[in-house]
């Protein structure tokens, strides 16, 4: 019998997105990092789902996303693809797997595809990784391009604050975008840079700008789940919007639990065999 679902909702693809775009219809997008999250977000009707390496931060604890691995990376993706049933997946180049050698870069990008099943990956940066985005694109592998605030260069910067403020960076940062689009890549990321030249960068392209940190006027927005879950407490920069305080609620019914482990009140009569 065929398990065929006419009713199902599409996956969306690259070109779906690229057709949103075009008719105006707004593109959500959320991180995740396993299993049972993506499948909540999935459900939820997000349509970009990014396995973001800020699994590094999130996930692992550490302070920046420089230590992330591509088998973390590929770990992590492969949970994520088991659960969502309609979200594009696209996945993190980990820094230091695509940086300066296309060789290098395409054999990552292989590897992410072959292993979890994603349908594109994301890289941080613009010409001066042109050579390894070509090459990736060149083996049919979409690329979704991230600008702006490029947490992987939080050493270059000095920090996390809002890029581009400046003309010249301004510039380059429109330069590098026609760019992304012109090699073909199918997407673009601009984080934490001013809300006015983030505008500027979705009219100027025909791909979607998807902006975390850079106003309303592009093509879709993204944030990172645990952060707009509220199950971080320590982070929240003016960009974020917190949709739920899921680290009191968890906090709370974790207690309730070791309360009654502990009161001999779990488990009861009906939960027991
Ligand atoms: O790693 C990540 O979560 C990201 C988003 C912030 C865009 O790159």
């Amino acid at each position: 019998m065929s398990t065929y679902n006419e009713n199902a909702r599409p996956r969306i693809t690259v070109t779906r997105l690229q057709d949103m775009k075009r008719k105006g219809e707004k593109i959500a997008c959320l991180t995740a990092y396993d299993y049972t999250m993506a499948q909540i977000v999935d459900a939820a009707g997000v349509d970009f789902i990014l396995v973001g390496d800020s699994a590094a931060n999130v996930m692992m604890g550490y302070d920046t996303t420089l230590p992330i691995t591509l088998d973390d990376m590929i770990t992590y993706a492969k949970g994520v693809t088991r659960g969502a049933q309609h979200a594009l997946v696209v996945v993190d180049m980990p820094f230091g797997y695509y940086q300066g050698c296309p060789d290098i870069a395409l054999a990552s990008a292989v590897r992410i595809m072959k292993e979890t099943g994603a349908s594109a990956v994301k890289m941080e940066g613009g010409s001066e990784i042109r050579e390894s985005i070509e090459k990736i694109l060149s083996a049919g592998i979409p690329v979704c391009g991230h600008l702006g605030l490029t947490p992987q260069s939080v050493n270059k910067f000095g920090g996390y604050g809002v890029r581009a403020k400046e003309d010249a960076e301004a510039e380059c940062l429109l330069s590098d975008a026609r760019m992304l689009e012109q090699l073909g890549c199918f997407a673009i990321v601009l984080e934490k840079i001013p809300a006015a030249l983030a505008a500027k960068v979705a009219q100027a392209v025909s791909i979607p700008v998807i902006g975390i940190g850079a106003g309303a006027d592009v093509d879709g927005q993204i944030l990172v789940v645990q952060d707009m879950l509220g199950m971080n407490r320590g982070f929240s920069p003016k960009f974020m919007r917190r949709y739920a305080d899921m680290a009191d609620l968890m906090e709370t019914a974790l207690g309730r639990y070791v309360s009654d482990v502990k009161a001999v009140d779990f488990p009861n009569e009906s939960e027991r065999y």
